[in-house]
């Protein structure tokens, strides 16, 4: 008779985004006459930029010839897109990475999932909270975490980094040591940003107690203020402590294209044992490549005309993020967020939980968002809203909340 993996079953409720999709269609059915805002997933809205769509158009053009057809893409990425990446993401910023140190995917979920594989069950993890629950669940199936405990909602072996009002909304370092540090900035949910003198405190401390720090750069591409790194390899010796997780998701809206790529330094090393050589055994055992279309379209990300393109974009959910940013604070909300990133996280007003202001804001105001409780213990109160629907839409939503 068969077994199950039974971590699966320590997985606490349902995904919050399923809960949150079934309280608003039931609200729809009941109140059809009522216009929905939705600002609570972090998805995009606006259309791939031309440069991307022409891309895609002469790929697939090659596609139907045999002379340029392509099958089976090389195990790491293309050449000519990790090639790009590795100078304009890296070495244009003064960061020593190397193409063949580019594992090039079909998006950072997955990665941020995988990685995890190529570690020990052992290894003890660290996680910011709240957190984008991704890092958590997928150690949780692989069973580094113990058990859950429903009263404290945390799982009994994982290191829990507080990330509050207090400090900020960035962790401390923490008191018991960790294997693994999953660090994202800027940060999902919060919006929170560390400095490069922070982040090298965390190179500084990781080399020096052995871990490993997997840095989630997805909305690397919202920053604006000059003392915020884009890349941990910025930071002196990152290239013996840091996996780096990038998703073309948020800076070119490639959510529903899918594509991402990882950087695994050849100086990552367990004793004799490179993490390079485990990611690229696992990689080439377990993936098959993102399609050449997409690798295509993500190299036109990096062209002139992309760039140019990609920079109104980014711009457009920026004013999003200001438009929600300002308008909460006018309307009395405590806020943050929203400089750095396309995330608002604010404190759900009298006393209520992040559930109840979910609610409160669906029925009122009819605007959807994300409650903090879904991200940890921590983000109970909280509540994220999202710079990704329309600016006509963002606008409303904010007029919404004001007259409440
Ligand atoms: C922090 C973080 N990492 C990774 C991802 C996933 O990105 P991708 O679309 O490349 O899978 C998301 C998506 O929302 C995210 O918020």
């Amino acid at each position: 008779m068969y077994k199950i993996n039974e971590n699966y079953l320590k997985l606490p409720g349902s995904y919050l985004f399923s809960t949150i999709g079934k309280k608003v269609r039931a609200f729809e059915a009941a109140n059809p006459d009522k216009k929905i805002i939705r600002l609570g997933i972090g998805d995009v809205t606006q259309p791939l930029a031309p440069a991307i769509i022409e891309a895609l158009h002469s790929a697939v053009d090659e596609m139907s010839q045999a002379e340029t057809f392509r099958g089976y893409a090389p195990d790491l990425g293309y050449e000519f897109l990790r090639n790009v990446i590795a100078q304009k993401d890296y070495k244009d910023r003064g960061c020593a990475i190397e193409a063949d140190e580019i594992f090039v995917s079909d998006g950072a979920k997955c990665d941020s999932g995988n990685i995890q594989e190529i570690f020990s069950v052992d290894n003890k993890i660290a996680v910011c909270d709240p957190v984008y629950p991704v890092y958590v669940d997928t150690n949780v199936m692989a069973g580094r975490t113990g058990e859950y405990d429903e009263l404290t909602q945390n799982f009994k072996d994982v290191i829990y980094m507080p990330c509050l009002a207090e400090n900020g909304f960035a962790p401390e370092l923490p008191t018991e040591t960790p294997d693994l540090i999953y660090l994202c900035f800027p940060n999902n949910p919060t919006g929170a940003t560390i400095t490069k003198a922070q982040l090298q405190e965390w190179v500084d401390y990781a080399n020096r107690v052995g871990a490993v720090i997997i840095y989630d750069a997805a909305y690397e591409a919202y920053i604006v203020e000059p003392e915020v790194p884009h890349s941990i390899y910025e930071c002196e010796g990152a290239r013996t402590c840091a996996i780096e997780l990038h998703s073309f998701s948020k800076n070119a809206g490639f959510t529903g294209v899918r594509l991402g790529y990882t950087v695994v330094p050849k100086d990552l090393k367990c004793g004799d044992v490179t993490l390079h050589s485990l990611w690229a055994r696992r990689h080439g055992t377990k993936y098959n490549g993102a399609p050449y279309i997409i690798q295509r379209a993500g190299e036109a990300v990096y062209s002139e005309k992309g760039q140019a393109q990609l920079k109104e974009q980014i711009a457009y959910y920026q004013k999003n993020a200001s438009t929600i940013l300002q308008g909460l604070k006018e309307a009395g909300y405590t806020v943050s967020g929203g400089v750095n990133a396309p995330y608002i996280w604010l404190k759900a007003p009298n006393g209520m939980t992040s559930w109840e202001f979910f609610d409160y804001l669906l029925e009122k105001a009819n605007v959807v968002g994300t409650p903090g409780s879904g991200f940890g213990a921590n983000g109970e109160t909280y509540f994220r809203l999202t710079a990704f629907g329309s600016y006509e839409n963002t606008v409303e939503a904010i007029d919404r909340i004001k007259a409440l």
